[in-house]
């Protein structure tokens, strides 16, 4: 018999939606899926009916959020981030059925080779690859865009598991990746097959208008909000936080490459990375202003690390300058990504600030 998970109820008597850890998570850099009880757990209490993150990243927090019973919009820069989105936030309960499937593995003979051309010996087998230009020939005849969503984001779990690490950095197959574990050995198209099956568990309808949104957090519409998610990357002290350069192959992945450069001249057929202010010690405190001051009229939840640029008392001062309450919660945490030769492990302390 299945074990039922054990409910977490909190000292302020909210209780966890289970249904969440249901979520498929990504290995993403920055994401929040090991924090969303505590996440949930600052929610709960807080008076909103209408939610948007900001910086929805792998969409574990929008779904959270949607769980709660919210109105979500999720926005992020990267198309990939949004497809997911689309396919779990967005979506009223539509899953990919057998015949969906079945369609989606059919042999056309019509089917480009871009992927297979494009990426032979970069990443993964030719027959990995041509599976990838497989599904793409027959995702565009879904007639619903949660299908189509749900397709794409089924490639896009499937490649991210596959590859070592999750990241598209370094090409080829390195031998000290391989140490047996299945996920690795599996073939794309039996990942897939998986992939879809884990999708269509999570989506669910909350009866609720959501939708997923790409674009830069400057260019939304901040009306209509009750609060405000925002997760944006953070300055880091070493390394660098760009996510194109981990994810370039899933961003691509996302919509075929279509309308991207691909630099040729790069081993791994990079893209170009976007420009966000939030990268940068010199443009990110003007970065946090402008945003506070856009969001201003909704409940402020900002989540921080110990371990960014501006420190807490920056952007607890900036936030006081739009909000009579500010709040902020602390807990310990360490994140798990890789970067170049080892998995960094960064013990921080995680802030979730609130502005009411
Ligand atoms: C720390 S991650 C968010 C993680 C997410 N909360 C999760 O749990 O998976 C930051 C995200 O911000 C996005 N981003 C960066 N600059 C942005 C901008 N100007 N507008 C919108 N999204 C942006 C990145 O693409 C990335 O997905």
């Amino acid at each position: 018999m299945a074990t039922q998970p054990k409910q977490l109820t909190f000292d302020s008597g909210w209780t966890f939606p289970e249904s969440v850890r249901a979520y498929p998570q990504l290995r993403f850099m920055g994401s929040k899926y090991r924090l969303l009880p505590w996440i949930y757990e600052v929610l709960a209490p807080l008076d909103f009916d209408t939610a948007l993150d900001a910086f929805s990243g792998s969409g574990c927090v929008a779904y959270l959020l949607k769980a709660m019973g919210k109105q979500v919009v999720a926005n992020d820069l990267l198309q990939f981030c949004s497809v997911v989105a689309t396919a779990t936030i967005a979506n009223p309960g539509i899953t990919l059925d057998r015949r969906d499937v079945e369609f989606l593995l059919a042999y056309d003979p019509t089917q480009k080779r871009f992927i297979e051309s494009t990426f032979a010996d970069v990443f993964f087998t030719r027959e990995d690859l041509r599976f990838l230009d497989r599904v793409w020939a027959n995702v565009p005849k879904l007639h619903s865009p949660h299908k189509r969503a749900l397709a794409i984001a089924g490639m896009i779990r499937s490649c991210a598991k596959r590859q070592p690490r999750g990241v598209f950095t370094v090409a080829g197959d390195p031998t000290r990746y391989k140490d047996g574990r299945r996920d690795l050995r599996l073939g794309l198209r039996d990942h897939f097959v998986e992939q879809v099956e884990v999708y269509n568990c999570a989506v669910f309808d909350n009866g609720r208008a959501n939708s997923a949104i790409c674009g830069d957090v400057f260019a939304l519409d901040p009306r209509g909000y009750d609060l405000v998610y925002l997760d944006p990357p953070y300055v880091p002290r070493a390394d660098d936080n760009c996510y194109v350069k981990r994810y370039h192959f899933l961003e691509g992945l996302s919509c075929y490459w279509k309308n991207m450069d691909i630099m040729q001249e790069t081993r791994v057929k990079k893209i170009p990375k976007h420009f966000t202010p939030f990268s940068y010690r010199r443009t990110a405190v003007a970065a946090f202003e402008n945003l506070f001051a856009m969001f201003s009229a909704s409940t402020i939840v900002l989540s921080y690390s110990s371990n960014g640029f501006p420190d807490l008392d920056c952007l607890v001062s900036q936030l006081r300058a739009h909000k009579r309450r500010v709040t902020v919660h602390k807990r310990p945490h360490r994140y798990h990504f890789g970067t170049h030769r080892a998995a960094v492990r960064n013990n921080v302390t995680e802030y979730l600030i609130v502005g009411a």
